[in-house]
């Protein structure tokens, strides 16, 4: 896309300043999104667009509310949008995350849908589609517009931009007609999202359940040869994009070498030489499965007791959306089930060690390069990156990855031991193979999965999307 002006809109920011007594501290968020994201706008420049959401975050901007970032390196501008409280409450907890995401996420935690924050919702996303238009310099931008925040936003941005091409990206899973159905407001939303040039799902499963939802409560025309839905005299292809990392990670860069790694991990937590370590990295997130690993090793420990005191499950969870009733009571769940679980198996050492706080990517790598195995468990989740993660860490070719089959990511990664998270015994004996397998089977594993990201990175991700996009900017000039 020579010459385009790139334009990114999400909810999330990729740099949070707060403020920490006299000092201010530049936080990176944990969100799948944004790592993913981040390495491209450093290569390709641009406007990032997102909610100013840190305490420091208004005065580190100029009056536009603009900011070079990252600090030291500007690559990019950053242009914060505020919300209020009231508006977040309606906007972000509300409708977005006890609407949407239980909606797209199918875990059984029932959506809420209210009036009240779907105005928000609408109000919210009209600020945001102003504020690219305002950005924009053109008047045909490329605008990658991101996630489940901003479905109307596409729509809002065509209105006013109506040459620009615009690429939506939708990072969590989406539901099949019956339940997205149960949505009061599922032709809004659909409609809103058909404002986009290309509409890009992880999976082709996802986009099957989209075009279903298109035909089933919108009146447009479907052609599904190309996968493309004509509404009002505009096209929208529907695309698989599967979201991937960068390759090598810029964070690896310093991080020590396995050994190092490990010792210094058995340090921190005050584990015995030789303690197998099993390590779960994420969102403290209802849809990533925490309390279904610590089942499986409980039933493990239960099973075979000889593995007491031989294995030590660390769980990182950084808490998240903890205004929500679901997020509270799952951290407090969590942490009565290790306590209880400690409690039966201790043995010299505890079984379980939760730590409910955020890692920076440094940390989240040292932990990889310590483990012998990586549990990523979630009950349904768009992608995961945490297995492509853990996969990037490992240029010794060992440790072993058990992946639910409910992830995006075991499409792909299918030389991961691949499970059902809802059957404890599954995982457990899962966990119980991982731990044991012969390092000659985890390197032939380790080597393929490495070879798969390392060829699928965010750069193909990004890069296939920019080519589709360039594509059809070509054909509807040749086509007026
Ligand atoms: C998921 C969503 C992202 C979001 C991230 C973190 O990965 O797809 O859009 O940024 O979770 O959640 P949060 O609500 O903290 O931004």
């Amino acid at each position: 896309l020579p010459g385009a002006e790139v334009l990114v809109v999400s909810n999330r920011e990729p740099y949070i300043h707060n403020r920490q007594g006299d000092e201010i501290v530049v936080q990176r968020p944990a969100s799948g999104l944004v790592s993913a994201l981040e390495p491209i706008m450093r290569a390709c420049g641009g406007t990032w667009v997102a909610h100013g959401s840190g305490s420091a975050d208004r005065e580190t901007v100029d009056a536009n509310g603009r900011i070079r970032v990252p600090e030291g390196t500007p690559a990019y501008t950053l242009r914060r949008v505020w919300i209020s409280d009231a508006e977040q409450d309606g906007y972000y907890y509300g409708f977005a995350n006890e609407g949407l995401w239980p909606l797209c996420h199918i875990v059984f935690v029932r959506p809420s849908f209210r009036a009240d924050d779907w105005r928000a919702y609408r109000e919210i996303n009209q600020r945001f589609a102003d504020a690219v238009v305002a950005e924009s310099r053109t008047e045909d931008p490329v605008v990658l517009v991101q996630d489940y925040h901003f479905a109307l936003v596409p729509k809002m941005i065509r209105q006013q931009l109506p040459k620009a091409t615009i690429i939506a990206f939708w990072h969590i899973p989406w539901p099949n007609a019956e339940t997205f159905s149960i949505c009061p407001w599922r032709r809004e939303i659909i409609e809103g999202m058909l404002g986009s040039t290309i509409f890009g799902f992880h999976t082709q499963f996802h986009c099957n359940n989209f075009v279903e939802c298109v035909d089933r409560f919108v009146e447009s025309r479907i052609d599904r040869e190309v996968q493309a839905v004509s509404l009002g005299g505009h096209e929208t292809r529907i695309r698989a994009y599967p979201i991937s990392i960068e390759w090598p990670p810029s964070a690896l860069g310093s991080v020590p070498a396995r050994d190092k790694c490990r010792a210094d991990v058995l340090k921190d937590f005050g584990l015995a030489a030789g303690t197998k370590l099993i390590v779960g990295i994420e969102r403290f997130d209802y849809t990533k499965g925490i309390p279904d690993r610590m089942k499986a090793i409980d039933a493990l420990l239960t099973r075979d007791p000889s593995w007491k005191g031989r294995l030590a499950f660390i769980q990182v969870a950084a808490p998240t959306r903890s205004k929500l009733d679901t997020y509270s009571s799952l951290q407090s769940e969590a942490k009565s089930l290790a306590d209880a679980i400690n409690t039966r198996h201790r043995d010299g050492q505890a079984p379980i060690h939760l730590v409910a706080r955020h890692y920076e990517s440094t940390d989240v790598f040292k932990l990889f390069r310590a483990a012998d195995v990586c549990g990523v468990s979630s009950l349904h989740d768009g992608m995961n990156l945490v297995a492509k993660e853990f996969v990037s860490s490992r240029d010794d070719n060992a440790g072993v990855l058990v992946l639910s089959s409910f992830t995006g990511a075991s499409r792909e990664l299918s030389e991961a031991l691949i499970v059902n998270p809802y059957d404890t015994e599954e995982l457990a004996a899962a966990i119980k193979r991982a731990m044991t397998m012969p390092l000659e089977e985890q390197v032939e594993r380790m080597k393929l999965m490495r070879q798969q990201v390392r060829e699928n990175n965010v750069y193909r991700w990004a890069g296939t999307m920019l080519v589709d996009a360039a594509r059809s900017r070509t054909r509807e000039r040749i086509l007026g």
